[in-house]
């Protein structure tokens, strides 16, 4: 080492021990991308909840060029990725056009909970595979279109949860050797390989009939907008071209990838986050009680029984207790690393051009220097603007990030923030939730695609 890199090395930040695997949220990058190492000086813990550091100047690059938005470096392919789902899925009034989906689903989840409280001696539903079926649904016709979808919905969330799932098998660590010896690996590890070649296979069979389907109906209705359905994600990406690249359109196995990325960063984060959060509301009956005192307030007359998603607005003590639940148990602990283009000095540290930054997004939210209690479940702290007002999208100060935060954040927050309003207010609108009969919550963790709860949530669920 040169002595000039020496003096330079001195100066970063404590590594971390090993390098850090991305989070799992990246789980639709293609195998070698999602172990991605970090061979350059990697950081322990930046913690941008200090003022100075209210958009932290670390939101550039991810790794070699991919055309997903999450693996992508941050450059016009990620732009345009990246606006088109902004614009064309996310903005609000699309996801608006979405609500008659959302209440289907609802119904369809609160349905089923009901059918298996009732066949139960004890009432308790172990909820969490209803939770990720629901979101799932919500996702599927926001992607593929409500036709599509509705005339199979069954089979199609059921085929693409296993697809899922054997994704998820095929990014665990020990696949990681592939990644670093390709060649040799084949060799030795022939089954291992075979496995990440059915992952593949299983995306292009489960989703590349869902999307010619989609695109036969645009074309016998001349375009989208013609065939009286909402527009969904894959039509946007079946019209979307790259100026980069003489105007090419999008090949098939990209539109895949970038479905399978939608459905793959929606789904679970937003069912284990949905699932931590009722588990706080059995453990504190106190919390739960007082949503329920919320929506009765703002829901007198509902005849439907379901609550609407505009009446959410009005419940602000429901926004507190899903702010705190992100807090309190973020399901993504460790973003995907980030990097810096430039050199630039924080707190002291240098960060070199290139290094790898991971954000401790949990520690962040439990930081005693930031949060009073950090440990306990009390969502009054974000009552009355309490908290300064946290604001989730980072603009007004970081204190607590389970979305990201600065240029890479997440685009879904609005609608995860919507999914999980509604659902936990209707949940709570139809059911007391308490545990089982000499059965305390157990808020143990678990990293597995995200970090869920280690114990299942099993629910007593008695109708209100
Ligand atoms: C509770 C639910 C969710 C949580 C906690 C969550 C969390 C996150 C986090 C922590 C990141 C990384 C940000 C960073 O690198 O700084 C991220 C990125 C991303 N999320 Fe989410 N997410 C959720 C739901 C969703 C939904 C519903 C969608 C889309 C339908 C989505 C799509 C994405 C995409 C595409 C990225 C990559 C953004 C980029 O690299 O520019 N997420 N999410």
């Amino acid at each position: 080492m040169a002595p000039q890199e020496l003096h330079r090395f001195h100066e970063v930040p404590p590594q971390p021990p090993s390098p850090i695997r991305s989070h799992l949220h990246s789980q639709n990058r293609p195998p070698h991308l999602h172990l991605h190492r970090i061979p350059r000086p990697g950081l322990q813990s930046l913690n941008p909840t200090r003022p100075h550091l209210r958009q932290p100047p670390i939101t550039t690059g991810r790794g070699p060029k991919q055309n997903t938005i999450s693996a992508a470096n941050y450059g016009p392919t990620w732009r345009l990725l990246r606006r088109n789902l902004v614009t064309e899925t996310l903005h609000p009034a699309r996801v608006k056009s979405f609500s008659q989906s959302r209440k289907r689903v609802l119904q369809d989840l609160i349905n089923k909970l009901k059918i298996e409280s009732k066949s139960r001696d004890d009432h308790a539903v172990r909820v969490v595979d209803h939770f990720r079926h629901a979101t799932l649904g919500s996702l599927l016709s926001m992607c593929f279109g409500e036709n599509i979808v509705n005339d199979q919905e069954e089979d199609v969330i059921k085929n693409v949860d296993k697809m899922m799932r054997d994704a998820l098998v095929s990014s665990s660590s020990r696949f990681s050797v592939l990644v670093f010896f390709p060649r040799l690996s084949k060799t030795l590890f022939p089954n291992m390989w075979a496995k990440l070649e059915e992952a593949k296979t299983s995306r292009e069979i489960v989703l590349g009939p869902l999307i010619k389907s989609r695109a036969l109906e645009n074309n016998n209705n001349n375009n989208y907008n013609n065939n009286g359905n909402v527009a969904c994600y894959v039509d946007s990406l079946l019209n979307l071209s790259i100026p980069e690249e003489g105007g090419r359109k999008l090949g098939e196995s990209e539109i895949i990838g970038l479905c399978s990325e939608f459905l793959n960063a929606g789904a679970d984060s937003t069912a284990t986050a949905l699932q931590w959060i009722m588990a706080n509301l059995v453990k504190h009956q106190d919390v739960q009680d007082k949503v329920f005192e919320e929506i009765k307030r703002v829901v007198r007359d509902d005849e439907e029984g379901i609550i609407r998603e505009e009446d959410l607005e009005k419940m602000t003590y429901l926004k507190a207790v899903v702010l705190e639940g992100l807090r309190r148990h973020p399901p993504v602990h460790v973003p995907i690393p980030h990097a810096v283009t430039d050199d630039v000095t924080l707190e002291g540290h240098l960060v070199p051009t290139d290094a790898s930054v991971v954000f401790l997004i949990a520690e962040m939210g439990w930081d005693p220097a930031v949060w009073d209690r950090p440990m306990e479940f009390d969502p009054g702290r974000f009552v009355d603007g309490g908290m300064g007002g946290v604001d989730i999208s980072g603009n007004r100060g970081i204190k607590m990030m389970p979305f990201g935060a600065g240029r890479r954040i997440c685009p879904g927050v609005a609608l995860s923030m919507l999914h999980l309003e509604y659902f936990v207010a209707n949940l709570v609108w139809e059911f007391k939730w308490t545990a089982r009969e000499r059965e305390e919550v157990d808020l143990e963790e678990k990293q597995e695609f995200t970090v869920t709860m280690k114990c299942p949530l099993y629910a007593r669920l008695s109708p209100r």
